[in-house]
C-alpha cells in the first residue's frame, strides 16, 4: 500500500475549522501561545539520516515490507515536547523521537515516540478538557506542582502519565534515551492471524539522565550540539523492540501500560549517521503505516491523525 504523507491525503470535512482537531490545536495555542511556521506540538526539533536493519524475527508475525529481510532509509526527528521552538532543551520535560521509514514501493510508514510510557489523555474530547482546564489554572497563577494536583484531581486517568513527567530528568544525549510510542497497534501475519503490538525505541548506549548540577550548565541547545558531535564519531543505534498483548490487555486506552512481564522481541537496528535538513513537508502522523499492520480502536492515536494535518496545514501557510 503506498501511503502520501501530506494532509492533502484526508478529506476536506475531516479538517473543518470548527472540528474536533482544531479546537485541540486552538486549545494548545490558547495554552501556550502561537509560534508562526512551527508544529503546534514538539516545535524544536532536528532531523537525522537513519538506516533501519530488520532482525528478520518479525517475519512470522507481520508482512510488513521493512520488518523483513532488506534494510530500508529512514528519516528520524529528535525533538522537545514544547510549543517553543527556542525553548531551552533543559526546560522541556519529554522529548520526542519520530521515525519515518522508506518503503520498497516508494510509501512510507512512521513509527511515534516520547520518553514516557503513557499518555495522560484516553480520548480527543478529555484531551480538550484537561488542555482548558491547564488554561484556566493558568491563568489563576499555579505553580506546576498545584498544577498537577489540580488536573490529577479531577482527572484520575492523567495521573500515571504527569506522575511519569515528574519524575522526568533532563536526558543526557537524544541518543540515550529510551522512547515509547504508546499507542497499540496490530501485526497481521500471512495467514491474516493478528496480535495487538505496542513499539519502544531502546538506546544501545544505554539510558542517561543529567543531575541538577550538570543540567544547569548546558547550554540551550545542548542535545543537538552532543548529537553533531556523537555523529561525527560513530551512529547512534537504537534496537526497536514489540511487545505483545495479552488477553484483557487494553488496546484503546493510551493511559494504560501493559504489564512489564509480557513478551518482547527486538525486530532490528536503527543507525543514525548524519544530521540533515527537515525535509519539506514532513509530517509524523503515527497513522501512517503499512499492509502488515493495522491501527488499533485506541480514539487517541486515530485522532491523531487529523490534529497533525490541522497543524501542518497552520504552519505551512505562515511560512
Ligand atoms: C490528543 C492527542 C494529541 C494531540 C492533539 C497532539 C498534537 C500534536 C501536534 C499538533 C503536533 C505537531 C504536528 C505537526 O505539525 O507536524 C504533534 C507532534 C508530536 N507529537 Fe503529538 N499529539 C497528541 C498525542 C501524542 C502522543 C500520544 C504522543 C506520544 C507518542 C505524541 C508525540 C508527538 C511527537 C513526538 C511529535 C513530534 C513529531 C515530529 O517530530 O514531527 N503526541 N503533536
Amino acid at each position: 500500500m503506498k501511503e502520501t504523507n501530506s494532509s492533502s491525503a484526508l478529506p476536506d470535512n475531516e479538517l473543518h475549522p470548527s472540528g474536533l482537531a482544531a479546537q485541540a490545536v486552538d486549545a494548545i495555542e490558547d495554552l501556550s501561545g502561537v509560534h508562526p511556521g512551527y508544529r503546534r506540538a514538539h516545535a524544536k526539533g532536528i532531523c537525522c539520516r537513519a538506516v533501519f536493519r530488520p532482525s528478520g524475527l518479525a517475519a512470522s508475525f507481520t508482512t510488513a515490507a521493512h520488518l523483513q529481510e532488506q534494510e530500508t532509509a529512514a528519516i528520524v526527528r529528535f525533538s522537545g515536547s514544547s510549543t517553543d521552538p527556542v525553548l531551552a532543551d533543559v526546560l522541556s520535560p519529554a522529548k520526542g523521537m519520530a521515525v519515518q521509514f522508506s518503503l520498497p514501493d516508494g510509501g512510507v510508514t512512521n513509527l511515534v515516540g516520547v520518553t514516557i510510557p503513557v499518555f495522560f489523555a484516553r480520548t480527543p474530547e478529555s484531551f480538550l478538557d484537561i488542555i482548558r482546564s491547564a488554561h484556566k489554572a493558568q491563568a489563576g497563577n499555579l505553580g506546576v506542582v498545584e498544577l498537577i494536583k489540580e488536573i490529577t484531581t479531577h482527572f484520575s486517568e492523567s495521573r500515571e502519565s504527569l506522575m511519569a513527567i515528574k519524575r522526568l530528568k533532563p536526558p543526557a544525549s537524544y541518543a540515550e534515551s529510551r522512547y515509547y510510542c504508546i499507542h497499540a497497534y496490530f501485526f497481521m501475519d500471512r495467514e491474516g492471524t493478528s496480535r495487538p503490538v505496542k513499539f519502544e525505541w531502546v538506546p544501545d548506549s544505554g539510558e542517561r539522565t543529567l543531575t541538577a548540577g550538570e543540567a544547569a550548565q548546558q547550554p540551550d541547545d545542548y542535545l543537538q550540539d552532543e548529537l553533531e558531535l556523537r555523529l561525527k564519531d560513530h551512529p547512534a543505534v537504537f534496537q526497536l523492540s514489540a511487545v505483545f498483548g495479552e488477553e484483557g490487555d487494553p488496546t484503546d486506552d493510551p493511559t494504560r501500560a501493559w504489564a512489564e512481564d509480557r513478551r518482547r522481541i527486538e525486530l532490528g537496528r536503527l543507525y543514525i549517521t548524519d544530521l540533515i535538513d527537515e525535509p519539506e513537508g514532513l509530517v509524523m502522523d503515527p497513522t501512517v503505516i503499512t499492509e502488515g499492520m493495522a491501527l488499533s480502536d485506541d480514539p487517541i492515536l486515530n485522532f491523531r491523525r487529523t490534529a497533525y494535518a490541522d497543524s501542518h496545514q497552520r504552519r505551512s501557510r505562515e511560512l
